[in-house]
């Protein structure tokens, strides 16, 4: 973009961008949202597709929020290097937006991230920095960022501020569009897994601001630190290793994590969130994210909370991203081995489960809100 009088040519520049960012929009269709068959009548279960997002997962909402937020608050240049602390989606997504600015980028990242990502983030034109832990990636960002002089994005912090959560197209808002014209419009359940926090803090906060009756649960993988914080408020808690399920899952309270908006949690296994992933993608013909299978245990538990309570109604989850950045991970019984998170028999259960509604032992997902 031209260069001229710099005080103007600022203002002119990020009025470009934003329209540039709009644009995007305009040009692009909303996800889907998939029916899913579940064995107990009057209980539907509906998935959010946000693999369809030009840059493949639910992230693409958030990065053009973060984005915009950025440039509405005067702090990105045309010379900025955007950073950003990140398992993979996130940055996936804030490439795409800084090549549409043509700024650079670099992705700060544990070293375990998937090549598949890293190739994603290349592809996109950005830079890949990775680092030994997943709690070194947000002191190496700002120590880029400085270093740079560019703008250290931080999606933990800004995801709940930057996304609107009144409406604008968010994705609670599309939901429930999408939802009119179905036999029980207004979901009994929404539930969501949490990375940044960011897309649970607008559902929750959505359907609070909307008096829906719907109740929102929260789903944490098994290293991490969000279901024991969402029992006991303890905001000091941290873990030492990062979590294997990628793009949720953190070693430490995540600011844009809001318990407060949660209305239940539940705690799934590593190796039940990958069993979900294979059987739901079979079911669907076609292969999803981890986060994904995560997901899928949680609306079961819900389907069988509304069950028990001898109710009906629907439930919505999100398919958060697709299968093919996962080649060399969960879908390689060579990783899977050496990560001991061989799943075939939890896979055959979560089947019989999604095929007659009969559930595996209580004990193995902790939850907090839902009857056992
Ligand atoms: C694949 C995937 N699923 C789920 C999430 C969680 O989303 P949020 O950060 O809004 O909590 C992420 C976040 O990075 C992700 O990458």
């Amino acid at each position: 973009m031209k260069r001229s009088d710099p005080r103007l040519s600022h203002r002119a520049w990020a009025d470009e961008a934003v329209r540039r960012i709009e644009a995007d929009v305009q040009r692009s269709s909303d996800t889907h949202l998939i029916p899913v068959a579940l064995p107990w009548p009057g209980i539907a279960l509906y998935l959010k597709d946000e693999s369809s997002h030009p840059s493949g997962s639910l992230k693409h909402r958030l990065a053009r929020s973060l984005f915009l937020y950025a440039l509405v608050n005067g702090w990105l240049r045309e010379s900025s290097t955007i950073v950003e602390a990140s398992s993979g989606s996130t940055a996936i997504s804030e490439a795409y937006f800084a090549r549409l600015l043509g700024l650079p980028f670099v992705a700060v990242m544990p070293k375990s991230t998937s090549p598949e990502k890293i190739a994603a983030i290349e592809f996109q034109g950005g830079r890949c920095h990775l680092v030994d832990s997943a709690a070194a990636v947000y002191g190496e960002s700002r120590r880029l960022a400085d270093e740079t002089g560019g703008h250290y994005m931080d999606q933990f912090t800004y995801a709940e501020r930057a996304t609107d959560w009144r409406g604008n197209n968010n994705i609670a808002a599309s939901i429930f569009e999408q939802l009119e014209l179905e036999p029980d419009p207004i979901p009994r359940w929404i539930v969501a897994s949490a990375g940044t926090g960011g897309t649970l803090a607008t559902l929750g906060r959505y359907v609070r601001y909307c008096r829906h009756t719907t109740k929102v649960c929260g789903v944490d993988a098994e290293r991490s630190v969000f279901f024991d914080f969402y029992r006991t408020r303890d905001g000091a808690l941290v873990r030492g290793d990062g979590s294997r399920i990628e793009g949720i899952g953190r070693p430490r309270v995540e600011a844009s994590f809001m318990p407060d908006v949660i209305d239940a949690m539940v705690k799934v296994p590593d190796v039940w969130s990958i069993a979900a992933m294979v059987a739901l993608g079979e079911r669907l013909g076609r292969a999803v994210g981890a986060s994904t299978g995560t997901n899928l245990i949680a609306a079961l538990l819900c389907a069988g909370d509304l069950a028990r309570r001898n109710e009906s109604g629907s439930i919505v989850t999100l398919l958060c991203d697709g299968g093919d950045r996962y080649r060399r991970s969960y879908y390689d019984a060579a990783w899977l081995d050496e990560q001991g998170l061989r799943c075939e028999d939890e896979q055959r259960a979560v089947e019989t489960w999604m095929d007659t509604g009969v559930e595996p032992p209580a004990h193995l997902f902790a939850r907090e809100g839902l009857l056992r």
